[in-house]
């Protein structure tokens, strides 16, 4: 029945989630800044940035829990707040902490939840409960269950809809290294079936091991999105020589038409090239040396990381935060 109405087609476009102009102020805050955030369906898609930078703002405006105040948006192709009930029963969120009832156990914690849904909701209580490995203890109050349990629990939650696109508030909140690592292997399940993925983090790391693509945003603006990949590819590149007398050989790259910063580091120099630089340029930095009588020991192009894109391109560089 559903397919029926005039609107049904939006459900079928590419994306997951679709803002155009998005914009969120609290006075004269703009905590969600003309964002225009396409994510892919069937992916793990990080919605990086640094604390304030509007990631729970944006996902309380995708779930309808504040109003925007300007922009368009649509949840698998569903246009909302037109069709909200439409898209929000296939989306399963979690913003910030999950909350449930500590005197109840897990299970019937889930038994509630399902009972606000439709018919099928129950009947995945004890495969969400599975799927998130708190089949153990799905009898034991939530009071006593650690923060990684809750978290587990909230997804578990999440499942109950059997959601096609699952939002998730800074998952890794909380969670010590082996929790962050299940949490990880539970969203690549969960991408593996076909889901989508929506997680905000201003943990870089993690985006990186966990995420596909990922939008990074920093005062509310999202400043550069796509795959990790090919967001990398478009990164400057370091490149690490070891060779002998590391000062003169940096006084020689310094004198040179390279452009590029020289760092002297132990046994050698750390050369940063600019994006787009070929490997023409890694050539000529040997052969400036060599021909200086320097002997080149080492040639090495590091990988760059996403936290030194991250640094490079918002402007918190030299903050620890
Ligand atoms: N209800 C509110 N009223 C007023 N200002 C708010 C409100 N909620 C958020 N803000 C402001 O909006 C900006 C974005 O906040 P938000 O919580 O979305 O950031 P965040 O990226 O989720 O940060 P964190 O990493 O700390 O969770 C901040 O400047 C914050 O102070
Ligand atoms: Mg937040």
């Amino acid at each position: 029945m559903l397919d029926e109405t005039p609107d049904a087609h939006f459900a079928d476009g590419p994306w997951a989630v679709e803002t155009h102009g998005l914009t969120k102020r609290f006075g004269d805050n703009v905590a969600v800044n003309d964002v225009e955030l396409l994510v892919p369906r069937g992916c793990a898609f990080g919605y990086l940035g640094p604390n304030g930078a509007g990631k729970t703002t944006l996902i309380r405006v995708l779930l309808g829990l504040t109003h925007a105040d300007a922009g368009t948006m649509s949840l698998l192709g569903y246009p909302v707040p037109r069709q909200r009930d439409r898209a929000l029963a296939r989306v399963g969120a979690i913003v910030d902490e999950p909350r449930f009832h500590g005197h109840l156990t897990g299970r019937q914690n889930l038994q509630i939840l399902a009972a606000a849904r439709e018919r099928a909701a129950r009947d995945r209580i004890e495969a969400s409960l599975e799927r998130v490995g708190m089949m153990h203890r799905a009898d034991d109050r939530v009071s006593k269950y650690s923060m990684g349990m809750r978290q587990r629990l909230g997804v578990a939650a999440c499942l109950l809809g059997d959601p096609q696109l699952l939002i998730l508030d800074e998952p890794m909140n909380g969670l010590d290294p082996a929790g962050m690592h299940e949490m990880r292997d539970m969203i690549q399940t969960l991408v593996a079936e076909g889901r989508t993925v929506m997680l905000s983090s201003h943990l870089l790391d993690e985006v990186e091991r966990t995420c596909d693509a990922v939008a990074i945003v920093d005062h509310g603006k999202v400043i550069r999105q796509g795959p990790i990949a090919e967001l990398l590819a478009g990164a400057a590149t370091k490149v690490h020589v070891g060779c002998s007398s590391p000062e003169r050989a940096q006084s020689i790259l310094a004198a040179t038409a390279l452009g590029a910063q020289v760092d002297l580091e132990t046994a050698g120099l750390s050369i940063h090239l600019a994006a787009g630089t070929g490997r023409d340029t890694i050539a000529e930095i040997n052969r400036l040396l060599v021909e200086d009588g320097i002997a080149v020991y080492q040639l090495q192009e590091v990988q760059v990381s996403l936290e030194s894109w991250f640094l490079q391109v918002t402007s918190r560089l030299g903050e620890s935060e």
